[in-house]
C-alpha cells in the first residue's frame, strides 16, 4: 500500500486509509516468527499468542500471516477468542491461557480447546457435581504459580493437586497433556534483578517437574509437556527457553521489541492524514483548555486521529508524529477525533498528506517503546488499545 499523499479530490468514500488507520506488515511479522525460530533452533514448538485480537492487529490476517510459517498452535486468553480463532478452521492446537470462569469450563472441552487449569479440584468439582460427565472429551495444561501470582496451581503443594488430579481422571475422557508457567520479570529494566527473577522461577518450576514426574510414571500417565518462556523470556534468555518443549511469543512477533534484537522488524505503522492546514498569528489558541497559544506566526497541521482511535491523549504537547519523515510536535490537547501538529518548518502541506503517528517513514521511526514511555504505559498497551475505527491495512 502507497503512503503517497492522495492526488487531489481522488478521494473514495469507503477507502480504509481516507482518514486514519493501522498499516500492519505481513512479511515483517512472518520474519519477525523466523527469527524467533533461529533464536532458539528447531526444538522447541512455537506457539504464537495470538489474544486481545492479536495485539490489537487483527487476529485473522495474523493467522493467516503466521499460519505460512508453520505454527505449532495458538495462544489465545477467552472463550471468545478461541472460538474465534476456531472458526477460521486451523489445524493447529487453539490453547486459552487465561483461567476460565467455570461456565465456559464444559464448552471449552468440549469444543476441542486446550484449557489451562490454575485449580485442578474445580474440574474435579465438576465432575463430581456431574456438570462434566466421565465422557466429555478434552484436553487441558496446568499452569504452575512460580510466581506472577494471578494464576497457576501452587507448586508447594503439586503432591497433594496432582495425587487427586491423576486419581479423578481415571476413567474419565479427559487428557492432561502439560504445564506450564509464566516469567514475570524477563524484561526488567534492571538485567540481574530480571537474572535473579528468571532464575528463580525456573528453579520452581524444574522443582515441581521433578514432583510430578515420578507420580506421572507411577499412575502410567504420558509425560507432561513443559514450557515457560514469552518473548523477552526467549530473546534474553535462548537457552533456558530451549530446553523447554515450547515458547509462547506475543509482542516479539508484532515488532513490539525490536530494539532488543536487530534481527527483528517493525510490523505496526499507524497514520492519519491531515485534514486541515492553517497559519496562525501569535495570540491564537489552540485546543481544550486552549493550553497551547501561539507566540510567533505558526503552521498548524490538524490530523484527523484522536484518542478515541486509541492515540493516548497524555501526548498532548509532549508526542511528536512524523511529516515527511521529521519529526514535529503534537500541540495541545489531544482531543477525541483531532490532533494539532507544528508543521512550520514542513513546506507546501496540503490536506491529504499522511502523517505517521507511530511507526516508519522513510529513515524516522517512532516506536511503540517511545510512544508507550511518553503515555507512562508499555508498548502492549499502545497497540491492544488501538481503537476499532481505525482500519487495519495488512501490506506484504
Ligand atoms: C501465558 C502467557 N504466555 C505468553 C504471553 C506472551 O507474552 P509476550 O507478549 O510478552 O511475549 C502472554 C501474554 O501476556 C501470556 O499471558
Amino acid at each position: 500500500m502507497s503512503t503517497e499523499p492522495r492526488a487531489p479530490n481522488a478521494s473514495h468514500p469507503r477507502s480504509p486509509t481516507a482518514r486514519a488507520w493501522v498499516e500492519v506488515s505481513a512479511s515483517a511479522l512472518r520474519s519477525n516468527f523466523r527469527r524467533v525460530r533461529s533464536l532458539l533452533g528447531p526444538g522447541p514448538e512455537i506457539i504464537p499468542m495470538v489474544k486481545a485480537d492479536a495485539y490489537g492487529l487483527g487476529m485473522a490476517r495474523a493467522v493467516e500471516a503466521l499460519s505460512e510459517e508453520h505454527p505449532d498452535g495458538w495462544g489465545v486468553a477467552t472463550l471468545d477468542e478461541a472460538l474465534e480463532l476456531k472458526a477460521l478452521g486451523r489445524a493447529e492446537p487453539i490453547q486459552i491461557y487465561s483461567p476460565l470462569p467455570p461456565e465456559d469450563l464444559k464448552p471449552a472441552l468440549e469444543a476441542g480447546l486446550i484449557v489451562s487449569l490454575s485449580d485442578p479440584q474445580a474440574l474435579l468439582d465438576q465432575l463430581a457435581s456431574g456438570h462434566l460427565t466421565p465422557a466429555t472429551p478434552g484436553t487441558f495444561d496446568v499452569e504452575i504459580d512460580t510466581g506472577m501470582g494471578r494464576a497457576g496451581a501452587d507448586p508447594e503443594k503439586v503432591e497433594v493437586w496432582a495425587a487427586a488430579l491423576l486419581e479423578g481422571l481415571k476413567g474419565t475422557a479427559l487428557h492432561w497433556r502439560g504445564v506450564f508457567t509464566h516469567l514475570h520479570s524477563a524484561d526488567h529494566d534492571d538485567p540481574a534483578r530480571g537474572d535473579a527473577a528468571v532464575h528463580a522461577q525456573a528453579e520452581r518450576f524444574r522443582q515441581t517437574l521433578a514432583a510430578l514426574d515420578p507420580l506421572m510414571a507411577a499412575a502410567g500417565h504420558p509425560r507432561l509437556r513443559r514450557h515457560l518462556a514469552n518473548s523477552a523470556g526467549l530473546l534474553r534468555y535462548p537457552h533456558l527457553a530451549a530446553s523447554f518443549d515450547a515458547v509462547r511469543p506475543g509482542i516479539t512477533l508484532y515488532g513490539g521489541t525490536t530494539g532488543v534484537d536487530e534481527g527483528l522488524k517493525d510490523v505496526v505503522a499507524v497514520r492519519a492524514r491531515v485534514i486541515r492546514v492553517t497559519e496562525v498569528e501569535p495570540g491564537a489558541t489552540l485546543g481544550y483548555g486552549a493550553t497551547h497559544v501561539a507566540t510567533a506566526p505558526e503552521r498548524w497541521v490538524t490530523l484527523g486521529i484522536g484518542y478515541g482511535d486509541g492515540l493516548p491523549r497524555s501526548l498532548s504537547s509532549r508526542g511528536e508524529v512524523l511529516l515527511r519523515g521529521r519529526r514535529v510536535p503534537i500541540l495541545g490537547r489531544i482531543s477525541m477525533d483531532m490532533t494539532v501538529v507544528l508543521g512550520t518548518a514542513v513546506p507546501d502541506l496540503e490536506p491529504g498528506e499522511v502523517a505517521t503517528v507511530l511507526g516508519w517513514d522513510g529513515e524516522a521511526r517512532i516506536s511503540p517503546e517511545e510512544v508507550a514511555a511518553l503515555a507512562g504505559t508499555i508498548h502492549y498497551e499502545i497497540l491492544t488499545g488501538l481503537g476499532p475505527r481505525l482500519p487495519r491495512v495488512w501490506t506484504e
